[in-house]
């Protein structure tokens, strides 16, 4: 029999996540010792309520209200509690007391990051956030390590699962928004707030949290530019199918030139974009994750799997222990994060991308030549153009005039010009409606 250095690991939070990580680490105790050279020995597992609904039957005596001294015993402390306190106090304390710290809380990483990596790197500790983006999907190590010699020019993630459940059920049945959203309550892939989803709350932190990663620099959650899903239409989705796109809400991550000044830059932004059906994020359906990275050196390279659920996001914070547990057994100081680039996070107008619009406008002689101006004037390029006539010949709107639906697709520009054009067009007094404004990505 083996004997094996012991660490302490404290486990804070018994939910859906915290519940699979405890019963695997007490399930696979003697495996992961042999793997990594340690016993995993798990001290206590704090919680609100001792009595209260569990996912999994844990040991009794494990269960505790003290996290605090739970805390201040452990050599590895794993923080799924979520939210910002009381994770964001343990963690503090965890690590000024020197223990390494595993955290699935993305919420906390992209609104107090640089003061959780701070205070790491200030005793020599090590945070470890495999969980936090993308549920079991490994992408942070890949950013932090496989690709820490490469450059990262883009990455396009989904990374909410509900919302591409959402989208890819109004793409293959049809139907509106609310009837998706009520399927995906119904199913369980919606909370019943789905608030932080919908709207690209939770997808807007992940993208925080890889953008910083990605591109050494601190990358704000305040600036993330972040739009939501709920005004997309079953008419959007229907036209995006014919033009040969799917509707994708992405979290994008960039390195680009900023267009006055030429100086580099980052932009990190969460929007629902077209994205041709030809691009592998077009495969991904349900509620799947898939993250998409575009680096100088490796090129393209996709992450896909389950972005959520219990025994799949306890995989990756079982990969976490793993990782410091390694540390632990041979030595050193944590990795601190880093964040030496700097760059300048621009702004959604900096940067470059292509419209889709969609007009209603009037089936008169000289319509067309007053629109392709407009975007002539903004220095937008128009590359596709598409009319129909809803009932050829039918009575205009209102008895005076008929009408034309236009599907116009510009080449790239920057989304402050793009903007621009838009609003000019809006106000044109030949356009009855802008019924539809959507980006394209992934070209
Ligand atoms: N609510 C998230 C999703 C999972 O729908 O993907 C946790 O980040």
């Amino acid at each position: 029999m083996i004997e094996y250095r012991n660490l302490r690991v404290a486990l804070l939070g018994a939910g859906s996540v915290g519940a699979q990580v405890a019963k695997l680490l007490l399930e696979h105790g003697d495996e992961l010792a042999a793997r990594v050279g340690a016993s995993l020995e798990l001290t206590g597992i704090a919680v609100r309520d001792v009595d209260g609904p569990r996912t999994a039957d844990l040991p009794r005596h494990l269960l505790t209200t003290d996290a605090q001294s739970l805390i201040l015993g452990a050599d590895i402390v794993v923080e799924l509690i979520g939210g910002i306190e009381p994770a964001r106090t343990h963690v503090l304390q965890a690590l000024n007391s020197g223990a390494d710290v595993i955290t699935a809380n993305k919420a906390l990483l992209a609104t107090h990051g640089p003061e959780l990596f701070d205070a790491a790197e200030q005793v020599g500790a090590q945070l470890y956030y495999e969980a936090a983006v993308a549920g079991a999907i490994p992408i942070i190590r890949p950013l932090r390590d496989s690709l820490a010699g490469d450059r990262v020019r883009r990455i396009l993630g989904i990374v909410n699962g509900t919302t591409n459940f959402i989208l890819d059920r109004m793409d293959r049945d049809g139907g509106s928004f609310q009837d998706a959203l009520a399927t995906a309550t119904e199913l369980g892939y919606a909370e019943a707030d789905p608030t932080a989803d919908i709207e690209g709350y939770d997808a807007a932190q992940k993208a925080a949290i890889l953008a910083s990663l990605a591109f050494h620099t601190t990358v704000p959650l305040e600036a993330v530019h972040r739009q939501g899903i709920t005004a997309i239409t079953g008419a959007e989705i229907e036209s995006a199918r014919r033009a040969g796109y799917v509707l994708k809400l992405l979290a994008i991550c960039e390195r680009l030139a900023d267009p006055v000044t030429g100086q580099e830059g980052v932009s990190a932004r969460v929007y629902p974009a077209l994205v041709s059906r030809d691009h592998p994020l077009a495969a991904v359906h349900g509620a799947n994750n898939a993250v998409f990275v575009e680096a100088e050196a490796a090129g393209s390279l996709m992450f896909y799997g389950a972005g959520a659920g219990g025994l799949e996001t306890a995989s990756a914070v079982l990969g976490d222990l793993v990782s410091a547990a390694r540390r632990h057994v041979v030595g050193g100081p944590g990795v601190a994060e880093s964040t030496h680039a700097d760059l300048p996070v621009l702004p959604i107008g900096s940067i470059t991308t292509r419209y889709q619009i969609t007009l209603e406008v009037a089936d008169e002689p000289g319509v067309l030549a007053r629109i392709a101006s407009l975007f002539s004037e903004h220095e937008v390029s128009v590359e596709t153009l598409v009319q129909s006539v809803a009932q050829a010949g039918a009575p205009a709107r209102g008895g005076a005039r008929s009408t034309a639906t236009l599907v116009i697709g510009t080449h790239a520009a920057t989304d402050a010009a793009l903007a621009a054009t838009v609003a000019a067009v809006a106000e044109s007094d030949v356009v009855d409606a802008v019924t539809s404004v959507l980006r394209v990505e992934g070209a």
